[in-house]
């Protein structure tokens, strides 16, 4: 009964062939939707970066990105050639910091901006201020490429009295009353900026993509398939797309969820949001595991029946768990020994239960990484990308980290579009958003 129950679980994870190709096609009808007018499920916002880079521009910005783990502050020298140095400072964002005022969050992103300018001895030679690069990693409307209002927060943020201001002000703001000599002159998501950077060193490259606290995609299509856009007039024929696919499906038409998202989703602080971004990134999949464990230890099918208070606390088993327990291929199972029982101080275990927990890790895995493939497949069926290839530029802790995820995604792009997924190339564009936001400040200035 054990096992029974297991496979009864897992059912509700499967994602096959045929559900694949139902998925896509609703991504790419929602695509389009979002193309066509504002205020779509999936919002395709127009990023304003019109201009792909030739790998040839030169010179040096600062850069500001806040992103899913961390703030950086960099400093962007492009070379030419697709070549780039920076120099770079990572600041941790606090979660009274995350859930406060933004007012205060942006006061401290203003400090962490003037530290790095002192520490780096960097000024401007002409008394004009710096200028910077903005990639900020939540849904913006945007209006231009320095202008954008906060449509909502995502992957656990709340700040208040930020969602409908303008984000460019807010911080421009904060720096101008700390009197920071730094002028906002470009407001990128992290997408956008993966994309850019990408672009600038792979000119065959079409999108780019976070796997990581959150999920997004951003990729380059015709000025004349964005509808939405009627009075935009530009002598560029590409735009960047800043997709927000994270909010893919919150309808719930085709996504199968099972009773484990819908209690993930439900006591997260955005329910009836993201539901494909809950379903894949590395915010969530730990909480969804977690939830399948508590499932099958209230029906004594785990861990005799016992958890524990790590266990039962809601986002304490780490997607970081996962990885490694993908990866332990001991014959005991000893590092998965040692995440529940040293880091999550369950009873002891026997070496069954941690098949079982290995089991979960994997179902809930490769969920996420065939829904991936979705989007990717999706954009490239979109954008007739396949019989010439195109390279993909993914960032974020879960496609760098989590095992087997990038193997899955292929194999699974495979199954839609035969040996032709051969020419996908998936490549990681490490910390790429900080030279994007460069990019777009250059383009911009
Ligand atoms: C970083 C990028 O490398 O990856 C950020 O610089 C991006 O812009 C981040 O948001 C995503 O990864 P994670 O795992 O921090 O969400
Ligand atoms: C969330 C944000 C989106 C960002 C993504 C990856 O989905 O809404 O803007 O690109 O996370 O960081």
């Amino acid at each position: 009964s054990q096992k029974s129950a297991i496979d009864e679980i897992a059912k509700g994870f499967e994602i096959n062939t045929e559900k694949l190709k139902e998925i896509i096609e609703s991504f790419r009808n929602e695509m389009n939707k979002g193309l066509a007018s504002h205020g779509q499920t999936v919002p395709m916002v127009p990023s304003y970066v019109t201009g792909i880079p030739t790998g040839k521009e030169t010179g040096t910005f600062l850069a500001l990105d806040l992103g899913g783990t961390n703030l950086r502050v960099c400093q962007v020298n492009l070379e030419g050639h697709g070549n780039v140095t920076l120099k770079q400072q990572k600041y941790k964002i606090s979660e009274p910091l995350k859930n406060g005022e933004a007012r205060q969050l942006f006061d401290y992103i203003a400090d962490c901006v003037d530290k790095f300018l002192v520490e780096f001895n960097i000024g401007s030679s002409t008394g004009e201020k710096l200028d910077l690069g903005f990639t900020f990693s939540f849904p913006v409307d945007q209006t231009a490429i320095d202008k954008g209002n906060l449509v909502s927060w995502t992957k656990g943020y709340t700040a208040s009295g930020a969602v409908g201001k303008d984000i460019v002000y807010l911080l421009q703001d904060s720096l101008n009353r700390k009197g920071v000599p730094v002028k906002v002159n470009a407001l990128v998501n992290d997408t956008v900026g993966t994309l850019l950077a990408h672009a600038y060193k792979y000119p065959n490259t079409l999108l780019g993509v976070i796997f990581g606290t959150g999920t997004n995609g951003a990729y380059f299509d015709k000025i004349s398939n964005i509808k939405k856009l009627r009075s935009f007039s530009s002598k560029a024929d590409h735009m960047i797309i800043n997709m927000e696919w994270g909010a893919f499906d919150n309808e719930r038409r085709v996504l199968p969820l099972n009773m484990f998202d819908n209690k993930v989703d439900r006591k997260s602080n955005n329910p009836r949001k993201q539901a494909f971004e809950k379903l894949i990134s590395g915010m969530y999949l730990g909480e969804i595991t977690r939830n399948v464990l508590l499932n099958l230890i209230d029906r004594t099918l785990l861990f005799n029946g016992y958890s524990s208070k790590d266990l039962n606390n809601q986002y304490f088993f780490e997607t970081e768990y996962m990885s490694n327990i993908e990866s332990d291929d001991t014959s005991t199972l000893e590092k998965t020994k040692r995440i529940l029982e040293e880091s999550l101080n369950l009873p002891s275990t026997t070496l069954t239960d941690r098949q079982i927990v290995k089991r979960i890790c994997q179902m809930v895995g490769l969920r996420a990484a065939r829904l991936s493939s979705a989007a990717l497949s999706a954009v490239i069926s979109h954008c007739n990308a396949i019989e010439s290839g195109c390279n993909v530029g993914i960032d974020g802790s879960l496609f760098v980290y989590y095992p087997f995820f990038k193997e899955r995604i292929k194999s699974a792009l495979r199954e839609f579009f035969g040996p032709s997924a051969d020419k996908i190339e998936l490549e990681v564009a490490p910390d790429g958003s900080g030279v994007g936001a460069a990019l777009a400040a250059m383009l911009s200035s």
